[in-house]
């Protein structure tokens, strides 16, 4: 494991055998060799881990809710989906291109119990645009655990992976959601009106966003 730098930012590099790849594609395998190896901190209660396939039955469990797929920008998953999901979120995940995404399990301290999950997707690697999503498990919303991940989170992109503006996207009748962005320090910069369709009626979006040098 080395560390080089793109962007001023200091990445983890897996190296595999570079001295095998040919020079005309040297450049692009050290791109998509960027990865992420590392986590965001842990807070007052709560600990960021990857996922494995022991997340499988608590992710179903409220991933497959139509209540709380409800403002979500899709429908309810199906277990096959969330076995996608977890395979794709098990390893390390590569941090280079735009649409680079990675989904960290929430628990509390101490514990593997998956209370949330925090993505961070990597929007436009030129201008360090990065966008966060979040979910809490329906058995513990209410306790200000999106709010305490997200703003871990939020720090974690901002140092780690060199962010210049974290934004989040919603729809406009996830109050709870936009009430997270509000908590965490995020300005409402945009509405969309009926940006996207949702259970066949049109919806408005919500912009919002932070700065680094914001927070
Ligand atoms: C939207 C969602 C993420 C909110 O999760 P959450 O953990 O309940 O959100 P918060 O962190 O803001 O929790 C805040 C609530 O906990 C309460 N709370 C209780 N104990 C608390 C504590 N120790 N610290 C902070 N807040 C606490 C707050 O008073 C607040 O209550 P209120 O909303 O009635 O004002 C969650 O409901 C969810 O996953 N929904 C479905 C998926 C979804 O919509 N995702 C977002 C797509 S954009």
């Amino acid at each position: 494991m080395i560390a080089t730098t793109l962007a001023d930012t200091e990445y983890h590099v897996k190296v595999l055998s570079l001295s095998d790849v040919e020079d005309a594609v040297w450049a692009e395998a050290v791109v998509s060799l960027l990865m992420i190896d590392v986590l965001p901190p842990e807070t007052e209660r709560l600990a960021f881990r990857r996922f494995d396939a022991a997340d499988l039955e608590p992710m179903y469990s409220y991933q497959r809710r139509e209540d709380y797929a409800q403002h979500a920008w899709r429908g309810p998953r199906t277990r096959e989906e969330c076995e996608r999901a977890l395979a794709e979120n098990t390893g390390l995940r590569p941090w280079s291109r735009d649409g680079d995404h990675i989904r960290f399990a929430v628990s509390p301290k101490g514990s593997r119990e998956l209370v949330g999950e925090i993505v961070l997707t990597l929007t436009d690697v030129e201008a360090a645009q990065v966008e966060i999503g979040w979910v809490v498990h329906p058995d513990h919303a209410g306790q200000g655990i999106a709010s305490e991940a997200a703003r871990a989170a939020i720090e974690f992109a901002f140092g780690s992976l060199g962010a210049h503006r974290v934004c989040a996207s919603l729809d406009a009748l996830n109050v709870s959601s936009a009430k997270v962005c509000e908590r965490v320090g995020m300005r409402l910069e945009a509405t969309l009106r009926q940006s996207h369709r949702q259970l066949g009626e049109w919806r408005d979006e919500l912009i919002y966003a932070v700065l680094a040098d914001e927070l």
